[in-house]
């Protein structure tokens, strides 16, 4: 990770005041994101911009935001906001991150962060070069109960972990035009589904040195089915599978030597955990605050004066979209933005 040295941060951290946010985009999972920095001490949304202003206006209205744009940029030169929350569909999230970075504003992008290896890179890059905070909205790794199963994996509460299993099939009904199928809007499991068990495999047991993918396209070529299957350099073997047609359960289980813990519930915001040993059997809620976590982690960043999150490295986020790109040109699933061709 490269940090400033705690003396010297990149740029003066928010003490005193709350973080002012910036919305940029007001679709879906937008939505979920004022709520939470509603919900949480040391924020505020002081501005939001989409495509059209007349729905921006409503945005901002159903949640009280002083500020609202019918367009970006206006946003991203709003003197007043700290921190720009990039929600569009992810082929936008490149440009639009790359603009905020160059307006000297910190980002939270939503995951992933971009469609490619090497834009996730130059974004990260853009960032570190700016001296601004620029994470990834993987909201699952700064939740309690995820972290408190990583430090028991990590301090060797199961023994040497020797395999972990995930599974998330979300079942959406086919619509080519859906954000979910449209390769021209990024569509495909893997990275909009596939990346949280695919993330979660990574942070508990390690990255692959060996990749295996089976899958399947739905007509408009987008990847619907996919099962990963990687052996990490510690011997360890991850079981992954995705589906944005079908419906199942999303338990995980990483089982090790000394005993096994499995997650219960969707695996972005798990309700709790079971570790076994033996006879004994230990179970952990969560606390189901979902999103609040990462705008309280965002916050936490920003008044220490960080330019990444220690709970989500860009070296890891980096590492995860090579296995999504990876697991992508296996099954010949190309982006029309990607200029480079696969299988080179
Ligand atoms: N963290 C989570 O749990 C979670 C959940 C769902 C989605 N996501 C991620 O969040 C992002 C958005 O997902 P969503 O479900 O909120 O999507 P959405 O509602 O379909 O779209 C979000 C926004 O993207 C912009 N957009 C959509 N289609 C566009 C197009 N063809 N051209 C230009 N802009 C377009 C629009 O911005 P305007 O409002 O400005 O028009 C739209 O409101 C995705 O990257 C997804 O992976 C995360």
């Amino acid at each position: 990770m490269q940090q400033p040295p705690s003396s010297a941060p990149a740029y003066p951290p928010v003490h005193d005041r709350p973080v002012r946010w910036g919305l940029l985009a007001a679709g879906g999972i937008a939505h979920a994101l004022a709520e939470a920095i509603a919900a949480v001490d040391g924020g505020e949304v002081v501005a939001v911009a989409a495509r059209d202003g007349g729905r921006a206006r409503s945005f901002a209205e159903e949640y009280g935001i002083p500020r609202s744009y019918g367009g970006y940029e206006e946003l991203m030169q709003d003197p007043e906001v700290d921190v720009v929350y990039i929600s569009s569909t992810h082929p936008f999230h490149r440009d639009q991150a790359l603009a905020c970075i160059a307006a000297g504003k910190h980002v939270l992008v939503e995951k992933p962060t971009t469609l490619t290896v090497r834009d996730t890179e130059e974004v990260f890059e853009a960032a570190r070069a700016a001296g601004v905070l620029a994470v990834e909205a993987m909201w699952m790794r700064f939740q309690p109960v995820v972290l408190d199963v990583l430090d028991r994996v990590r301090a060797g509460e199961v023994g040497d972990v020797r395999s972990f299993h995930a599974a998330f099939p979300v079942p959406f009904a086919y619509d080519e035009t859906h954000r979910l199928f449209d390769l021209a809007n990024g569509g495909g499991a893997l990275l909009d589904l596939g990346i949280y068990p695919v993330t979660l495999a990574h942070l508990l047991v390690g990255h692959p040195t060996h990749l295996h993918v089976l899958g399947s396209t739905v007509p408009t070529g987008a990847d619907a089915l996919v099962a990963l299957q990687w052996m990490t350099e510690g011997g360890a073997v991850v079981q992954v599978l995705t589906d944005s047609r079908s419906h199942g359960t999303t338990e995980t289980v990483v089982r090790g030597t000394e005993g096994s813990i499995t997650l219960h519930g969707p695996i972005n915001n798990p309700t709790s955990f079971t570790l076994r040993r033996g006879e004994d059997e230990e179970r952990v809620e969560g606390d189901r605050r979902g999103y609040q976590h990462q705008v309280e982690e965002v916050h936490r960043c920003l008044r220490e004066g960080l330019l990444e999150s220690p709970l989500a490295p860009h070296a890891d986020t980096v590492a995860i979209m090579t296995i999504l790109e990876s697991a992508r040109r296996e099954l010949g699933v190309r982006y029309p933005q990607e200029d480079a061709p696969l299988h080179t």
